[in-house]
């Protein structure tokens, strides 16, 4: 289908976008929207360079792009969709299928993408803003977030609830010099309805990113890197929408208790008392 042809959907324009931007000769990655532009699905397989992401199919959040959002005025960010990941000659009605992925070695994810820069303009092009945000609720293979190594303890790392679900948190720099910080979900969420602004919040407010930063991308996909055999994901149904206001407390702020603050006022004290 076309790469990046305008469709408005429920009020919010929405964008399908092919995204095929890791191209090589060893596979495709089509797009189908159906259903007056309420569905997607991509069909895909990549046989070689299997650590590459060959392309991202998604759905691209416009509103934001035309007029982004700060994160210190960042009210939510509202995401509901279904999905399924199957091959394409499997006639399976689970929602996903695990050993089919398994036997064409698939190495995909499904996931929100964020981008947001100090600067308006960088914000809203998915190249030049400095940080990036993914958000992933689904994950096949061995396909590691940024950051992620053996070595890391799993208990060392951050993590936050949205709803009942923990996502947990890896970081590191891409190869286009941006900071990504991928917050990876404990199992497969076929079906996912959350606000996920916590989870951008919690980086502030734990000093990993000034407040002072414009949200200009948010996009919904899934990140390609290896199938021998067609997979087909699908995507049911989908809502995105973010919103402005004074952001929610409670996104994972980890205050110092007052008995602390009170023994810090202490110490000073007393150090100020000895000099
Ligand atoms: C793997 O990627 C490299 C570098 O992008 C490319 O030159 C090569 O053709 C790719 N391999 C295949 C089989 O497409
Ligand atoms: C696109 O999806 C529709 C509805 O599921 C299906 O009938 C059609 O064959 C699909 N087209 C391609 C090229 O896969
Ligand atoms: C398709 O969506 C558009 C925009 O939401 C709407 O105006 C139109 O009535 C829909 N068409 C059908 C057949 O549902
Ligand atoms: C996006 O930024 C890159 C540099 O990071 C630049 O080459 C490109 O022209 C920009 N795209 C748009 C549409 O401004
Ligand atoms: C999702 O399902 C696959 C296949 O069953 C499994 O390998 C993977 O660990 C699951 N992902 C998560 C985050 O649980
Ligand atoms: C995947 O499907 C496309 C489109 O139908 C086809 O051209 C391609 O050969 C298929 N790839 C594999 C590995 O079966």
């Amino acid at each position: 289908m076309r790469n990046g042809a305008p469709i408005w959907f429920r009020g919010f324009c929405v964008f399908f976008s092919t995204n095929v931007w890791g191209l090589d000769k060893s596979g495709s990655s089509c797009i189908n929207v159906t259903n007056n532009a309420t569905a997607l699905s991509t069909t895909w397989s990549w046989k070689a360079n299997d650590t590459l992401v060959h392309a991202y199919p998604n759905i691209n959040f416009n509103p934001i792009q035309h007029d982004p959002i700060l994160i210190s005025n960042l009210f939510s960010i509202d995401v509901k969709v279904s999905w399924s990941m199957r091959l394409k000659s499997s006639s399976m009605l689970s929602v996903f299928d695990t050993d089919g992925l398994a036997v064409v070695n698939a190495k995909t994810n499904v996931a929100l993408d964020i981008f947001f820069d100090p600067e308006v303009e960088k914000a809203v092009n998915t190249t030049a803003p400095r940080y990036e945000v993914m958000v992933w609720i689904g994950k096949f293979g061995t396909i590691l977030p940024i950051g992620a190594s053996s070595t890391i303890r799993a208990n060392r790392l951050h993590k936050q609830k949205i709803g009942k679900e923990s996502f947990t948190l890896y970081q590191g720099p891409n190869d286009n010099g941006q900071y990504v910080f991928t917050w990876v979900a404990g199992s497969n969420k076929t079906y996912f309805e959350g606000d996920v602004s916590p989870l951008v919040h919690y980086l502030w407010r734990h000093g990993m990113i000034l407040a002072a930063n414009y949200i200009g991308v948010i996009q919904f996909g899934t990140e390609q890197k290896h199938a021998m055999s067609n997979v087909t994901f699908s995507v049911d149904r989908f809502a995105l929408d973010a919103t402005r206001g004074v952001p929610k407390e409670a996104a994972g702020l980890t205050r110092a208790s007052p008995k602390r603050e009170i023994l810090y006022a202490l110490i000073v004290v007393t150090l100020f008392r000895l000099m």
